[in-house]
C-alpha cells in the first residue's frame, strides 16, 4: 500500500531514481515506457503497514477531521519524502504545461527536498498547492517560504470540492488524491477538475494504487475508474503509460495518464 519512507530509505530511493533517470535520459520518453491499454489488476496487497490501518481508522471515522488528525499525529504513510520522480522527469524534458498549475490534496513539504508544488514552480509556472488539513498547509508554508522560487507558489487550506478560485488553471496534477477520497466522491472530483481547468487545460493523473484490494484510503484505482468519471466531463486520455519511475513498492502499480477535453464536448 502506501509505503512509509524513512529519510535514509528516501535518500537511497533518490539515488536509485537518479541513476535510473541518468540511464533513461538519452532515450525518448515514449521508448522508456510501455503503452498500456487498460488498468491491469494485481493481486491483493496484504495490509502490512500499521500506519495505513491507523490512517483508515482516523479518516473513516470523520473525513476532514481525520486528515487533520493524521497530519497532527504524523500518520502520513503516503509520504514519499521527495518530489515525485515522474513529475521531475516531465519537468526536465519540457513536457509539463506552463501557466497556472493546481495540485489538490498536495500534503506538505520536506525540509530538504521540497515536494511537487515547490519542485515545479517557476516564473513560467505558478503553482497552487491545496489541502484541507491546516497542519499540512502550515508546515508547508513554514518550510517553503524561504525557497528561492517562493514567489511562484502558494499553499492554500481549502476543501477541493467547494473551493472557487478567481482564475482557472492550465494544469491540474493529481497524485494520491483520487485514491484518498471515497469512491462515491469521484464523480464530483471529475466535475471539479472540469470546472477548475481552462477549456484547453491538461489534467495529469498519476494513477495509484492499481490493485484489487478492498477499502481505503487508499482506495483501489484503475484506468477504467478514471474513464468512468472523466469521459462524461468530456475528457479523453491523450496518453496512458506505465510509470517506470514509480518509487520502490509502488512499481508496477502506477500509470501516468494525461487528459484533455475535446473541443466539441467542452462547448456542450
Ligand atoms: C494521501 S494524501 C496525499 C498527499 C500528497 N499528494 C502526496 O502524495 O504526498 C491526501 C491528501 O489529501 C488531503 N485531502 C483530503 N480531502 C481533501 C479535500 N476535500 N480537499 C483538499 N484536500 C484534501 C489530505 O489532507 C491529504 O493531505
Amino acid at each position: 500500500m502506501w509505503a512509509l519512507c524513512s529519510q535514509p530509505f528516501a535518500n537511497n530511493l533518490l539515488l536509485q531514481n537518479f541513476k535510473l533517470r541518468f540511464r533513461l535520459k538519452s532515450l525518448p520518453f515514449q521508448t522508456q515506457v510501455k503503452m498500456v491499454s487498460s488498468g491491469a489488476d494485481r493481486p491483493l496487497d496484504p495490509p502490512t503497514n500499521p500506519k495505513v490501518t491507523k490512517l483508515q481508522e482516523l479518516v473513516n471515522e470523520s473525513s476532514a477531521d481525520g486528515w487533520e488528525k493524521s497530519w497532527e499525529q504524523r500518520v502520513t504513510p503516503w509520504d514519499l519524502g521527495q518530489p515525485t520522480p515522474v513529475i521531475l522527469h516531465l519537468l526536465q524534458t519540457g513536457s509539463l504545461p506552463k501557466g497556472r498549475a493546481l495540485i489538490p490534496g498536495c500534503g506538505s513539504v520536506c525540509p530538504t527536498l521540497g515536494y511537487d508544488v515547490v519542485a515545479i514552480a517557476s516564473p513560467e509556472r505558478y503553482v497552487v498547492g491545496l489541502d484541507i488539513a491546516d497542519n499540512a498547509i502550515m508546515k508547508a508554508r513554514e518550510i517553503s517560504s524561504s525557497r528561492p522560487n517562493a514567489d511562484y507558489f502558494t499553499f492554500l487550506k481549502a476543501d477541493f470540492f467547494t473551493w472557487q478560485p478567481r482564475e482557472l488553471f492550465d494544469l491540474i496534477f493529481d497524485y494520491t488524491f483520487f485514491c484518498a477520497i471515497e469512491p462515491g466522491l469521484r464523480s464530483s472530483w471529475a466535475r471539479c477538475v472540469r470546472d477548475l481547468l481552462k477549456p484547453d487545460g491538461e489534467l495529469i493523473t498519476l494513477m495509484f494504487p492499481i490493485s484489487d484490494h478492498k477499502g481505503g484510503p487508499p482506495y483501489k484505482a484503475s484506468l477504467a475508474d478514471y474513464e468512468e468519471v472523466l469521459h462524461p466531463m468530456g475528457f479523453e486520455a491523450i496518453s496512458v503509460i506505465d510509470n517506470e519511475l514509480a518509487v520502490g513498492p509502488r512499481k508496477g502499480r502506477e500509470k501516468l495518464g494525461r487528459w484533455k477535453r475535446s473541443l466539441k464536448q467542452s462547448l456542450m
